[in-house]
């Protein structure tokens, strides 16, 4: 068993990780994540406390989705490409994606996370770790910039600071000479606002800064939107009838003022 003791923004990713562990452990699984419930087990920690019910391993697993689809699509069309996943905290994204040894893949989040990863999963060809925090902006210079990029943060732009969240995408588009694409999930304002509604934000004693409420604020940025996802637009029909009664109706009101339906994006754009 692997001892842990993280606090604040690094707490969350136990979180996030546990939540996929359920939707595993669950009768008709969304991801299907083995590798998430298997690390759980190996991790001695409590995971009760930080708030996550059933319903939150299924919104966990219908976030992360869409974007292994989008990011499996990517590396259909270029085979070769080097994807860069930010704020990867214990995702085991790498292993549900699995891409072929051509692909360079890099997992950026801060070195006690990345050093957490490298005791639970295994190595494998293709695949490197760094430890940094992302707007360290050092690190990109490890990342081959000869081949087209694939960019993922899912759970991470809202824990950045406006400005440097900004500068870390504009130095990514810039690193990538040959363009590709990005994948991410966003707050609105509004959604930073009402943080501390979020069980695992409060308890985890984490803070978001980053809001983002129109599109055009990141296509200003060099990037150019290719699908967006509404907060109620990425649960299937069948995966809502799973959801309590309390958070289908949650999502009904969402759907029902615009302001709500941003509060909680996931995003693919080209570069
Ligand atoms: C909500 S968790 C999401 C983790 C993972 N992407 C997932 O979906 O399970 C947020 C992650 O972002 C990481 N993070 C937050 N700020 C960061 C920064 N400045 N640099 C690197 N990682 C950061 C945290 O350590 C944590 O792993």
């Amino acid at each position: 068993m692997e001892k842990v003791r993280f606090t604040e923004e690094k707490a969350t990713m136990l979180a996030t990780l546990y939540g996929r562990a359920l939707d595993a452990r669950s009768a008709r699984p969304i991801l299907g994540d083995q590798a998430a419930d298997e690390a759980v087990k190996q991790i001695d920690y409590d995971f009760s406390k930080l708030g996550v019910t059933p319903d939150m391993g299924l919104t966990v697993a219908l976030r992360a989705k869409p974007m292994d689809e989008w990011a499996a699509d990517f590396l259909r069309k270029h085979p070769d490409a080097t994807v860069v996943h930010l704020g990867c905290g214990m995702d085991s994204r790498v292993h549900r994606v699995d891409p072929p040894p051509s692909v360079r893949w890099f997992d950026v989040d801060y070195p006690d996370v990345v050093d957490l990863r490298g005791r639970i999963y295994p190595d494998r060809e293709g695949y490197r770790t760094i430890g940094s925090s992302v707007t360290d902006f050092g690190w990109i210079d490890e990342i081959p910039s000869d081949k087209p990029g694939l960019v993922i943060a899912e759970g991470l732009t809202m824990y950045l600071r406006p400005s440097e969240g900004e500068e870390l995408l504009r130095r990514l588009i810039a690193h990538f000479p040959q363009g590709g694409e990005m994948v991410f999930d966003t707050f609105s304002r509004l959604g930073i606002k009402l943080q501390k509604l979020n069980p695992v934000v409060r308890k985890a004693n984490a803070t978001l800064y980053w809001g983002i409420d129109e599109i055009s604020e990141l296509e200003r940025l060099g990037l150019t939107l290719v699908t967006k996802l509404d907060a109620t637009d990425y649960a299937t029909p069948e995966a809502k009838e799973r959801l309590s009664a309390s958070m289908r109706a949650q999502l009904w009101l969402v759907g029902l003022i615009p302001a709500f339906k941003k509060m909680g994006r996931i995003l693919r754009f080209r570069f």
